[in-house]
Parts: C-alpha cells; sequence; structure tokens
C-alpha cells in the first residue's frame, strides 16, 4: 500500500487525554487554525468561527467539561496530576446554521478533523470532544456564544503527556463494498 505524510499523520492522531502544560507558539497555533480554514464546506460557505480560548479559568472549566464526557480512552489515564484543564490551548468549533443550514455538522467536522491533524504533524496531541445536548449547553454559556449558533466541538490541543496506545479500526475488507451495497 502506498503511504505518505498525510496517511502517517491520519493514521497516527490519537484522541490524548492528559497534556503537559508546555506553551503551544503562536506559529504552531496559526498552522493550525490555518487548516481549520482550507477545510471543504457545502458551496464553500465556511460557515466556522474558530474560538481560541487560552485564558486559563475558561479553559480549565472546559477542561472539566470534557473530563466528564470522555469516557473513550480512559484506561490511558495513567499520568497522575494532569487533566484536559492542562492542555495550553482549546479551540471551540463554533458553526452558523444560517450559513449552511444543509450541511452544517459536516462543516465542523471536516475543520475540526483538519485541525487535529495539523496539531498531531506538529507534535502536539488533541481530544475531539462532541458537542450536544447538556454538555453544549454549558460550552454556550462558558464561551458566551450568540443564539443560534452551535458548537461543533471541543478540540483541546497540547503536548501528549503519555503515549497512547496504537489505534483500532476495522479492516477495509469489512468497511468496503463495490459498486453496489448488496449484490
Ligand atoms: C464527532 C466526535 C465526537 C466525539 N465525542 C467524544 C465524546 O463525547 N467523548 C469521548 O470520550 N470521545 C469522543 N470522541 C473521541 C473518540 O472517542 C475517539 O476519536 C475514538 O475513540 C477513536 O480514537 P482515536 O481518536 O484515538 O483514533 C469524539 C470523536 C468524534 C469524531
Amino acid at each position: 500500500m502506498i503511504t505518505n505524510e498525510v496517511l502517517n499523520a491520519i493514521r497516527g492522531r490519537r484522541s490524548i487525554l492528559r497534556f503537559e502544560p508546555t506553551p503551544v507558539s503562536e506559529e504552531q497555533l496559526e498552522a493550525i487554525l490555518e487548516a481549520g480554514r482550507w477545510a471543504p464546506s457545502f458551496a464553500n460557505s465556511q460557515p466556522w468561527t474558530f474560538v481560541v480560548v487560552r485564558e486559563e479559568k475558561i479553559r480549565r472549566e472546559l477542561g472539566a467539561l470534557v473530563e466528564r464526557i470522555a469516557f473513550a480512552h480512559r484506561g490511558q489515564f495513567a499520568v497522575s496530576g494532569k487533566g484536559i484543564g492542562d492542555a495550553p490551548v482549546v479551540i471551540a468549533v463554533v458553526v452558523d446554521p444560517v450559513k449552511d443550514p444543509q450541511h452544517w455538522v459536516e462543516a465542523g467536522a471536516v475543520a475540526t478533523q483538519n485541525m487535529a491533524l495539523m496539531a498531531h504533524s506538529l507534535g502536539l496531541a488533541s481530544y475531539w470532544a462532541g458537542m450536544g445536548g447538556k454538555s453544549e449547553a454549558e460550552a454556550r454559556r462558558i464561551l458566551g456564544i450568540p443564539k443560534g449558533m452551535r458548537i461543533a466541538a471541543l478540540l483541546p490541543i497540547g503536548r501528549p503527556a503519555y503515549a497512547p496506545k496504537p489505534g483500532e479500526r476495522a479492516p477495509l475488507s469489512q468497511l468496503v463494498r463495490y459498486d453496489r451495497f448488496e449484490g
């Protein structure tokens, strides 16, 4: 199989729940946001706003929220005294359904994935926390999100505090069908 930098980054990115407080540089942050900016969207509607949270009080509040909804990867928590709130940056991916009534969910997702991959390629890690229901309501309040706009994801970013276990995915033979779904 062909492998290259893109495929290696896609395969190597892992969700990380414990971060070192080491700062993310302005340059790194700019590159991550640039990756989000270049995400595709329906009719190039670009319905997103990236809220960059660096103020400690706010990111720790968001970190506590993400800790509550993060059920995956719990087995890898063996780093004491560190948490999601230690991530020096959290990017909230906010989307405006008025700008893209049909595909705002996908727009938020693809921008988030671009940024997660860019962070990974820079030696940083992230944790994609999906929003909705009570968690989104709380994040909206913390961040002062205007009525009508939605939070697609919270993405804490920082230097990982542990080496994650290798990822797991179903094999292509289970995922791919050719020409028609059945028959
Ligand atoms: C749309 C979306 C929402 C997610 N929301 C949560 C969440 O609420 N809680 C959680 O534990 N993990 C969440 N995750 C992270 C997944 O658990 C994680 O991506 C998955 O287990 C695969 O692991 P990996 O990211 O290390 O490859 C979310 C991921 C995506 C793409």
